[in-house]
């Protein structure tokens, strides 16, 4: 396993950015300071090193902040035409693209993936903003049929719902974040952003360039903070309209509950512990890379990540074998170095966690094939664990049961595909999943019986906005991507008028 320490130079624009050192809440328009002054570090998790401070809101500045948005909901910005939302879409498609450099640095020294990750995600991101550009001209109701007596004619028609809280994740806000600024701006509603206190940069920089591409003030609002002070106050707050959230299913049942002050709608895309399922008539040399990058890619810290590869039985040492050794060619670097293919962890939190989910499958009686250990050497600051391969895991394990959000792939065998199809549903969630396969009515057996929000045949991880993808069971409800997308910020009216 390379343990890779170089380091290429920064971006002037990255370099002018990160000098601030400081960063306020980006409210109406405007960075400043919160209420009560506090402020928190955001870390490089690749070197555990303060990398900036982040004004740390509280309930008072979610309230200004929530103040702002409707205030703009209310204003100038529900008179824009669709062409208008949409021109402004488009250039906030060219702004971020001339600057995707500078947001990419910012990302990967703030979260920790490699750049060569996160500059690749360039031409996913952008694809993003020309969706939901598409998408503002597209708002329709209908002309519906009735049966009353007289002459009635009745339609429904489509509104924005409001003000959106949006509470994002550190797992890649550069481009998560876009499916719901895209749908805000494309839908014409405002919205507050509480982004994650581990990585929050990439989401202040794209709201201030947007602010330079023509965003009018107010319509989106970052507050920076903690999940147990400023989300839950944007959670509970009474003039908020729905909320869009993706983390952890214990965060989303607090924001259920939270929900119900003023019935918020809710989108909630939460934790997975999908299913891979690889047949002995695969072929492997696919099967084998992809499901190991189906769950190594963002060192697994993916909420579709691929973490319980069923392998049909006669196959399963050699995939065990094979896999391992996919993993132990891996590179493992620090974010910035440019040949890195795996970062670190977000935190030293994240690393803990993971690092006790290889104790407990040790335990419990998998067989520890590769990785299971911290990085040391030149990566001993960070917070980087190598990738993990656990043969022999039984269903019923916790690593086979609970969302570990690591490196670490558990190898389970099976049988028949009745068996293999009982166990991928032997779980609370219901994310993703993939089936690899040269017999395309078995990977269509698969498809159709496992309960999951998205499904791969013979690939891992594929999303285009165009198609979306959703969550079923405990990862949640409300699609991203698809026509269904803007559906969930906007609400019907039924009209009845009388000829
Ligand atoms: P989390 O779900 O607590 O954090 C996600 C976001 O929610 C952050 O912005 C956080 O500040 C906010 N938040 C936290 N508590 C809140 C509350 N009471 N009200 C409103 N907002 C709140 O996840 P965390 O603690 O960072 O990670 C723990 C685990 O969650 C991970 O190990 C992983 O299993 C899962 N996770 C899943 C993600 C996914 O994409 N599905 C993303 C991040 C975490
Ligand atoms: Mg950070």
């Amino acid at each position: 396993m390379d343990r890779q320490t170089s380091s290429a130079p920064l971006d002037e624009s990255t370099r002018r950015f990160l000098s601030r050192g400081q960063y306020g809440l980006l409210i109406d328009g405007r960075m400043g300071p919160g209420k009560s002054n506090k402020s928190f570090d955001t870390l490089n998790p690749s070197t555990g090193e303060v990398l900036a401070r982040l004004a740390e809101g509280d309930e008072t500045d979610i309230d200004r902040a929530v103040r702002a948005a409707r205030a703009a909901f209310e204003g100038a910005w529900s008179g824009w035409t669709p062409y208008e939302r949409q021109a402004l879409l488009y250039r906030a498609h060219d702004i971020i693209e001339r600057n995707f450099d500078e947001l990419a640095e910012i990302e990967s020294l703030d979260m920790g993936a490699p750049i060569s990750r996160t500059r690749s995600s360039k031409g996913a991101l952008l694809k993003m903003i020309l969706f939901f550009a598409s998408q503002s001209g597209n708002i329709s109701g209908q002309t519906l049929q009735n049966g009353l007596p007289g002459e009635v004619v009745t339609m429904s028609m489509k509104a924005p719902v409001g003000v959106i809280g949006g509470i994002i994740p550190w797992n890649g806000p550069l481009v998560g974040q876009w499916w719901l600024l895209g749908a805000v701006l494309a839908s014409g509603c405002t919205a507050v952003l509480k982004p994650a206190e581990d990585a929050s940069l990439s989401v202040l920089r794209t709201v201030e360039l947007l602010h330079e591409a023509g965003l009018p003030e107010g319509v989106l609002n970052v507050v920076t903070g903690t999940g147990s002070v400023a989300g839950a106050a944007l959670a509970r707050h009474p003039d908020v309209d729905r909320i869009a959230f993706t983390g952890s299913t214990a965060t989303g049942r607090k924001i259920i509950e939270a929900s119900a002050v003023n019935i918020k709608k809710l989108q909630l895309e939460l934790g997975g512990k999908s299913p891979d399922i690889v047949f002995a008539d695969a072929d492997l040399s696919k099967a084998v890379p992809g499901a190991a990058m189906g769950v190594f890619a963002n060192s697994g810290q993916i909420c579709f990540a691929g973490t319980r590869v069923f392998v049909e039985r006669s196959i399963a040492d050699e995939f065990s074998a094979r896999v391992a050794d996919f993993a132990r060619g891996i590179r493992i670097g620090r974010s910035m170095d440019p040949d890195a293919q795996l970062g670190p962890l977000i935190s030293r939190l994240q690393l803990d966690r993971v690092m006790s989910y290889i104790d407990i499958g040790s335990r419990e009686g998998a067989r520890l094939v590769c990785g299971g250990e911290r990085m040391g050497g030149a990566l001993s600051d960070g917070y980087f664990i190598a990738p993990t391969v656990f043969s022999h895991v039984d269903n019923e394990m916790r690593i086979a049961r609970e969302e570990i959000f690591g490196p670490v792939l558990s190898v389970i065998p099976f049988d028949t595909v009745d068996e293999a199809i009982a166990l991928g549903n032997q779980t609370d969630y219901g994310l993703g999943g993939a089936v690899w396969t040269r017999d395309i009515s078995r990977a269509l057996k698969v498809v159709q019986k496992i309960h999951t929000g998205v499904m791969w045949v013979n690939c891992y991880g594929l999303i285009d906005p165009l198609v979306g993808f959703g969550g079923t069971k405990h990862s949640g409800y409300g699609a991203k991507g698809g026509v269904a997308h803007l559906d969930n910020y906007l609400y019907s009216k039924s009209v009845y008028i009388n000829t």
